[in-house]
């Protein structure tokens, strides 16, 4: 089996997970630059914004780089459902002197469907592609594997993972319940909220794939436990949000600082989709029992992102997707480059 580092060309077995809305091209240049894979996330972006965010990170390395987009089944509006659910969040914009959307949008293109970003990856060739949610139809995959581009896909089950290997990938990123951000379980699949630690070894030796862990590790001896466990590396989210080069706003930043990071708490009811974040108002008031239906993903992100930007202008960041992992008490306020050399430092000599 191959390592890592030489499968993707770069120093140490090391991702940047790609972070929608959060990681920035600045941030995949520098920790492609400092030896590891940075990740440009393009999964909330069309393919024109796409287009304009890789370049960025092209002009700040000529490292690798992984580029990362959803393949969520592209929703079914159910206006009934998208109604009751803005009418229960109707006194949230009331609380912040706003009105709720009229309708809800599906904010994102899922990548199955998306020809003009297929199009994109085909011409700008990163050197790899990962998929969250999902694997897109074969001939997709098999487009980018001809244009030699690397693949990877994300599991949180032996079964997914057992997909992505008949599918042909490269790579299986095996993401456990601890992570931060959204459940890349496939639709359709039962979440069976399996912990990094069990989900890696039932990969690692029921497939034959490299896997790279992730969910939870935030330092050199988590890295060093995942490949212990048989991971070839490891693909790190929260520890990167406090990189000056991250997009995360200051009141993301001070709740990740303070004692709130210790309560992470899976929920649904901001995007449509389990995710896992910083607890807070959103889930606990949204949570309730008897509540309506939640609008599928995103469409319910839509609404979402309304209420928090209600809220935010009124000083109330209650209501924001601070999404955050399990280690995120463990964070670091450290430069990217800082922080993937803290990594290898902490992991012993690897090179
Ligand atoms: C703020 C944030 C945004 C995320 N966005 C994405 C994304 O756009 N695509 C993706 O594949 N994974 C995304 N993830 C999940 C990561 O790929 C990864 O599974 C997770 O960060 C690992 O857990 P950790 O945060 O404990 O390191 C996101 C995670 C976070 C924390």
């Amino acid at each position: 089996m191959p390592s890592l580092p030489s499968l993707l060309g770069i120093r140490y077995p090391i991702i940047q997970a790609p972070m929608a809305g959060v990681s920035t091209p600045q941030l995949a240049a520098a920790v492609s630059n400092a030896g590891g894979l940075g990740s440009v996330a393009v999964g909330h972006v069309g393919a024109d914004q796409a287009a304009k965010l890789i370049a960025q990170a092209r002009s700040l390395t000529d490292k690798p780089l992984n580029v990362n987009v959803f393949c969520h089944a592209p929703a079914v509006q159910q206006a009934s459902v998208d109604r009751a659910w803005l009418e229960t969040l109707g006194p949230h914009f009331t609380e912040f002197g706003a009105t709720p959307p009229r309708e809800l949008r599906e904010i994102y293109t899922s990548f199955v469907n998306d020809d003009d970003m297929l199009e994109l990856f085909l011409k700008q060739r990163p050197e790899l592609v990962s998929f969250h949610f999902g694997l897109p139809a074969q001939e997709r995959i098999d487009a980018l594997k001809s244009a030699s581009i690397k693949v990877a896909a994300c599991a949180t089950s032996l079964e997914e993972a057992l997909a992505i290997q008949a599918a042909g990938a490269d790579l299986i990123v095996a993401q456990g319940y601890e992570a931060g951000g959204h459940r890349g379980v496939f639709d359709g699949r039962q979440d069976l909220r399996l912990g990094t630690m069990a989900l890696v070894r039932l990969i690692a030796s029921k497939t034959r794939l490299p896997v790279v862990a992730a969910g939870g590790i935030m330092d050199g001896r988590g890295i060093r436990a995942a490949m212990a466990l048989g991971a070839c590396g490891a693909q790190l989210g929260t520890a990167f949000i406090l990189a000056p080069e991250s997009s995360a706003n200051p009141a993301y930043r001070a709740m990740l600082k303070s004692e709130r990071a210790w309560h992470t708490h899976v929920t649904s009811v901001i995007s449509g989709r389990p995710a896992r974040g910083i607890y807070n108002r959103f889930m606990r008031e949204l949570e309730q029992a008897g509540g309506p239906a939640i609008p599928a993903y995103p469409m319910a992100y839509d609404a979402g992102k309304a209420l928090h930007e209600a809220a935010a202008a009124q000083g109330n960041f209650e209501f924001g997707a601070m999404w955050a992992g399990q280690g995120a008490p463990l964070v670091r306020d450290m430069s990217a480059a800082d922080l993937v050399a803290a990594l290898v430092a902490e992991m012993g000599q690897m090179d």
